[in-house]
């Protein structure tokens, strides 16, 4: 993996001083989640706006044990002011504001915390969906919301975010798993996002192992993202099933071995790929993670018909090959998973990746398409679109192609397959069937796409 020197530097007590008298980009070190924590948010949690913060406070004991609120009254928390503690996390309820006069509420709450966060501080604002509201006035104003957001995720410094959640109508008992993921460390990559909850009957048992009783098949994970991802999947409790092609078998096999795992040696562009699949995993599955990707980049001018079919069939035809046989077959479960790895290059478009960048917009396409179908099933279907991630891809990459990856972002930095990989878990669990049909990109506010 690539080491983010720049980082390292501008974190050192000379480098701070150093970097603030030039006026260079100055990323913070990001806090990510460490095995063992139990809390989601280790700090105080300030809850303020509508009535979903009520909604809030009824679990919000289980995620910390410092509840605050401003503005408003809300059961078990301390009222919240300026001279007052910390914050580390801040959950304000914006789906009453439905008149652009209402809106400068946001101004008034938002303020006087801006000034009292804590480093790495995560902010999750709640919204409704705009298509939802049949006023066009309300629609606007909530629509609002995003251009808020997204701008304040631009201005949050020490490494904190931003990201808009819009609740359906009878989705608000599917907060938890979602606020567990956006106000705590799992997300410290992702910033300025817009994501949708939808009703959903199933829920997470246990949130000290949300998987457990799932099982999971990770494609690509002999190492990169796929081995955190696997690696991730199975500390949250899912049984896994690592699949490879056979130049990797001894990576595959010793992960595998590590994690409890079943190894899977098999090329997913095989013929018979999907056979040898439905043959090797009996009981079936809860989860699949299509994370197996290759790169072949040149421009289109100098394009080879290998790389551009390479490219097609592993990014592109074998998920949706095999997507459809494990549902055909049945070998998906009910309230399942699937998550497909796509990239923000996918959606803004690379020079000299036109095979790459179609093949993964083509993946968007699919969770896209086929969600509503499994809705009824249970069973999601989503994009994760990476930015910028320190593996031995981005390594390979030329030095300045590399550092513009890296800080052109609102992080200032690359992203770890970690981050990845909880996304991909939180995507996972069997509650977040409510989100479905959507790209979650982990890419630190990237410009790229954006
Ligand atoms: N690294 C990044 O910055 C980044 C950014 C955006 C998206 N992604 C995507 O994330 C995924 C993982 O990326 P990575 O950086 O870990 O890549 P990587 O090259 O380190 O790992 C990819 C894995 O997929 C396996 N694989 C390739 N072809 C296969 C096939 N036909 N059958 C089975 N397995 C196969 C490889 O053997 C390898 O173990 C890819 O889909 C990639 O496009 C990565």
């Amino acid at each position: 993996m690539a080491s983010d020197r720049y980082i390292d530097f501008a974190n050192s007590d000379i480098g701070r001083r150093l970097v603030g008298a030039v006026g260079l980009p100055a990323p913070a070190r990001l806090e990510r989640w460490q095995a063992g924590r139990l809390r989601p948010v280790e700090g105080a949690l300030l809850l303020g706006g509508g009535p979903l913060a009520e909604q809030v406070s009824g679990f919000a004991p289980r995620m910390t044990d410092l509840l605050f609120s401003f503005g408003a009254e809300v059961s078990g928390a301390h009222p919240w002011t300026s001279e007052g503690s910390k914050i580390k996390a801040v959950v304000f309820d914006a789906s009453t504001l439905l008149q652009t006069a209402q809106l400068s509420q946001l101004r008034t709450f938002f303020q006087p915390v801006l000034r009292s966060l804590e480093h790495s501080a995560h902010i999750v604002i709640l919204a409704r969906a705009p298509d939802t509201l049949s006023d066009p006035l309300a629609a606007s104003t909530q629509q609002a919301l995003e251009g808020f957001s997204r701008s304040l995720a631009k201005e949050m410094r020490n490494g904190g975010t931003v990201q808009l959640l819009q609740v359906e109508e009878g989705a608000e008992d599917q907060l938890e798993g979602a606020l567990r993921f956006f106000l705590s460390p799992k997300s410290a990559f992702i910033s300025g996002q817009v994501i949708r909850l939808s009703a959903c009957v199933a829920k997470v048992q246990d949130w000290s192992r949300p998987l457990a009783g799932r099982k999971a098949l990770v494609t690509g994970a002999a190492r990169g993202i796929g081995a955190a991802i696997a690696e991730t999947l199975a500390r949250d409790g899912a049984e896994i099933v690592l699949l490879d092609v056979p130049q990797a078998r001894s990576d595959l096999e010793a992960l595998a071995a590590r994690l409890g795992g079943q190894a899977l040696v098999l090329d997913i562009c095989a013929p018979d790929a999907a056979a040898q699949l439905i043959e090797h995993i009996p009981g079936g599955l809860d989860i699949v993670v299509h994370n197996a990707g290759i790169t072949r980049d040149k421009t289109l001018a100098n394009m080879t018909a290998d790389f551009w079919d390479s490219v097609l069939n592993v990014n592109l035809n074998a998920p949706q090959v095999l997507t459809q046989a494990l549902i055909d077959s049945g070998v998906l479960h009910d309230n399942g998973s699937v998550i497909l790895m796509a990239s923000i290059s996918g959606l803004a478009g690379n020079r000299g990746q036109t095979n790459y960048t179609t093949s993964k917009a083509g993946l968007i396409g699919l969770a896209r398409a086929m969600a509503p179908s499994l809705k009824e099933r249970g069973i999601s279907i989503n994009a994760v679109a990476p930015g910028f991630i320190e593996t031995s891809m981005t390594a390979h990459m030329p030095f300045a192609l590399r550092e513009a990856g890296r800080r052109m972002s609102s992080l200032g930095q690359g992203g770890l397959p970690q981050d990845v990989a909880e996304a991909v878990a939180w995507l996972s669990q069997a509650g977040t069937g409510s989100v479905s049909g959507q790209v979650l990109r982990v890419c630190g506010q990237s410009v790229i796409g954006a």
